[in-house]
């Protein structure tokens, strides 16, 4: 089990680089299974949730090496349209592969995700976007069979936003027959992210960004090459962690374009927050205050993903800061363990109302969640005295070495492993 202390109390100075987007990493690698080539990518972070990724590329005949900082996927040789069960649990994301091999195949049989620490996770809205193109669903036990002799373009109509049954749907209709027009997209920038690769494989696809995609099939896709945007999550976790800790950073390589409302999040506590190109820079001396309140949306709202690091950012800010999560049922984890810290925190359904204390205390907590995690080290940095982290693997599966970072930014933050 691997373990984060961080002892609270210092400010944070320096410079960090923002990693590429774990949530474009693994859809951009599961759709390089649909082209016949070799597919090349930049600024691909070094995750688990990856590593997990490239394994299943591997287990269906593709070829993956690394060099330097790029990640090379050969899918030009004969492809299998199976995924273990084994392989499928490591991580919800990999429900992308129904469509990628679907595309790539005309079958795809693999298991179905099922439920994770969020809530349920159903798979109603991929499944009817791939029917609507003309797949054929059979469900057996837990395993998921999809196949369609040629997918044939047409209207899929989301009836709820949802950035995995977008791409699903987008993996779909390159390589079917004819014309497809997806309307209730999601507009997320990793969305923005596949179309780009796609086109860089020869794919006709305009809209993403917006909430019409319009894609036109091809018979066949080259490979491409893809530079990863930058991880909106992670920057806003470090972001977050300068809030609460105090002091200055700069985040280069960052996309602050992305991230307009969790800036202003930043700007309504009390934070100083400048942007460029690449660059967000945010100083916070002063006491913080409350921001008002934060409600998750799909993009361009306030993401979910950001809710857990920012409410750790809020724990000591004057005034009652009420968030409500819109996206995912169990997205409040964190709560308890933000709790044993010294937090005021009153959570009802969707709703937690947070009352700035004076001061967090350091405690043995443990991570139950991705996010919720990243918020623990978040408190963690503006509490007395040394926190300890347990189930540290969750947030690794979405942050590059987090305890280098923030000993990098000047926090005193360790990561050992202890047996379980
Ligand atoms: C992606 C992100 C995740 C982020 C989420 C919302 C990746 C790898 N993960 O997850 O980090 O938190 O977007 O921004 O990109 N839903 C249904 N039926 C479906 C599909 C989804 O009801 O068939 C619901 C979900 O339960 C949830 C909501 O739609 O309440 C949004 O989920 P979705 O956008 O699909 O999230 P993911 O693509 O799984």
């Amino acid at each position: 089990m691997s373990v984060l202390k961080i002892t609270g109390g210092r400010t944070l100075s320096g410079s960090l680089r923002v990693q590429g987007a774990k949530n474009s990493a693994l859809p951009l690698l599961a759709a390089s299974v649909l082209t016949e080539g070799l597919s090349v990518f930049r600024n691909c972070p070094r995750l688990t949730d990856v590593t997990a990724t490239v394994d299943i590329l591997r287990h269906v005949g593709c070829r993956v090496y690394e060099e330097g900082d790029a990640l090379y996927v050969d899918a030009s040789g004969p492809i299998r349209p199976e995924v273990p069960d084994a392989l499928m649990r490591r991580m919800r994301s990999s429900v992308i592969f129904l469509g990628a091999l679907l595309s790539r195949c005309g079958e795809v049989t693999l298991s179905l995700p099922g439920g994770c620490e969020l809530g349920p996770r159903p798979v109603d809205l991929h499944l009817a976007a791939l029917q609507n193109l003309g797949a054929e669903v059979t469900q057996t036990s837990g395993r998921i069979r999809c196949a369609a002799s040629r997918l044939r373009g047409g209207n899929v109509a989301l009836k709820a936003v949802s950035v995995g049954a977008t791409e699903n749907a987008m993996l779909a209709a390159v390589r079917a027959s004819g014309s497809t027009v997806i309307s209730g997209a999601a507009r997320e920038p990793e969305i923005v992210d596949l179309q780009e690769y796609l086109r860089a494989c020869g794919a006709l696809v305009t809209g993403a960004g917006s909430s019409v995609i319009r894609i036109r099939g091809v018979e066949k896709l080259r490979g491409g090459e893809k530079r990863i945007l930058p991880d909106r999550i992670a920057a806003a976790t470090y972001l977050a962690a300068c809030a609460s800790a105090g002091g200055s950073i700069r985040l280069y390589d960052a996309s602050p374009r992305d991230m307009v409302p969790i800036l202003r999040v930043l700007e309504r506590m009390g934070c100083a927050v400048k942007t460029g190109e690449n660059l967000i820079v945010l100083e916070r001396q002063g006491p913080l205050v409350s921001p008002g309140p934060i409600i998750t949306r799909p993009h361009p709202g306030f993401p979910t993903d950001a809710q857990p690091p920012l409410m750790a950012a809020v724990l000591k800010a004057r005034g009652s800061t009420v968030m409500i999560e819109t996206i995912f049922e169990n997205r409040f984890r964190h709560v308890p363990a933000l709790r044993s810290m010294g937090a005021d925190i009153r959570t009802a359904g969707r709703t937690a109302v947070i009352r700035g204390v004076d001061s967090l205390r350091g405690a043995k907590v443990r991570a139950d969640d991705l996010r919720g995690g990243a918020a623990l080290a978040v408190a963690a940095l503006a509490a007395e005295g040394e926190t300890e982290i347990r189930g540290m693997e969750h947030v690794l599966r979405g942050y590059e070495d987090m305890a280098g970072a923030l000993t990098a930014l000047g926090a005193e933050a360790r990561l050992t492993e202890k047996a379980e």
